[in-house]
C-alpha cells in the first residue's frame, strides 16, 4: 500500500490505480526515488514522471530546458525518452544539488545529452539568446517565482513549442481558498496569478491537468 499525502489532490484509489499501471522497471531510477524518499528531495510523481515521458517520446524535441534540477531525476526521464539528438539544459540554484545530479547523469550515460547550469533561473533566463529557442520548457523550480518566469520562457519556446508547468494545483491550494494553510498563502497567491496569466497569454494555449499535484501544458500557437 502506497503511503499518500492526506492533501494529494487526488483520491488514493485513483493514485493507487495509476501508480499500478505505471510501473517501470529502470533500477537506476528506482535507486533515485528511493534516495529521494529517504533525503526529502521533492521529484515529480510518477504518473507526472510518465507524463513528461511520453510528452517528449510524442514531440520529438531537440532542444529542453528545465527549470529546477534537484539530483537529475526528471531529466534523466526526459533524456531517455527524447530522440538521440535531444539536448538538455536544466538550471539548478543549490550547489550540492547540483553536484549530486552531475554524478547521477554521468551514471546515467546522459553526461553528453544533459547540462546542469548552476544558476538562480530567474536571473538566468533573461541571459539566454532570442535564438535559443526550446521545444520543451518544464518548469519544476520556485512556485513563488513563476509569475516572473512566464514572460521569458515564452520568448524562449519556439512555436508549436510547449511549457510544462508541476504542481499548479499544489495541494488543491490553488483551486479553493478552504484547502489554503495560512503559511502558504503567498505561494498560492503567486501560483494563481500565474494559472491566470498562462490563460490570459494571447500567445499559449493552455490545459490545466489535476495530473500528480497539478500539471499545466501549454502550447505556443
Ligand atoms: C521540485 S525540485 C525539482 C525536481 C526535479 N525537476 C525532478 O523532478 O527530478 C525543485 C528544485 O528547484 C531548485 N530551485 C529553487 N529555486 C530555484 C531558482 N530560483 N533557480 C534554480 N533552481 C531553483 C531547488 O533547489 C530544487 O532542487
Amino acid at each position: 500500500m502506497i503511503e499518500y499525502d492526506k492533501d494529494a489532490i487526488v483520491p488514493p484509489y485513483i493514485t493507487e490505480y495509476l501508480r499500478e499501471k505505471t510501473v517501470h522497471n529502470d533500477e537506476f531510477l528506482h535507486s533515485l526515488e528511493r534516495y529521494a524518499e529517504e533525503n526529502s528531495v521533492p521529484i515529480v510523481e510518477p504518473e507526472t514522471a510518465r507524463f513528461l515521458s511520453v510528452l517528449c517520446r510524442a514531440a520529438k524535441p531537440k532542444k529542453i530546458l528545465e527549470i529546477g534540477c534537484a539530483i537529475g531525476y526528471s531529466a534523466i526521464i526526459m533524456a531517455k525518452a527524447a530522440g538521440a539528438e535531444c539536448k538538455i539544459a536544466t538550471l539548478e540554484c543549490n550547489a550540492d544539488m547540483v553536484r549530486t545530479a552531475r554524478d547521477n547523469i554521468k551514471t546515467a550515460g546522459y553526461s553528453e545529452k544533459i547540462s546542469v547550469i548552476e544558476a538562480d533561473a530567474k536571473d538566468y533566463l533573461s541571459y539566454i539568446d532570442d535564438d535559443e529557442v526550446f521545444d520543451i520548457i518544464f518548469l519544476d523550480g520556485p512556485k513563488a517565482h513563476y509569475i516572473y518566469m512566464l514572460d521569458e520562457c515564452v520568448r524562449l519556446l519556439k512555436k508549436g513549442g510547449i511549457i510544462i508547468t508541476d504542481n499548479v494545483l499544489y495541494k488543491g491550494m490553488t483551486a479553493d481558498d478552504n484547502h489554503v494553510v495560512r503559511r502558504k498563502i503567498t505561494i498560492v497567491k503567486r501560483l494563481r496569478r500565474y494559472v491566470d496569466m498562462l490563460m490570459e497569454n494571447k500567445e499559449l494555449e493552455t490545459a490545466i491537468l489535476p495530473l500528480g499535484d497539478g500539471v499545466t501544458v501549454s502550447v505556443k500557437i
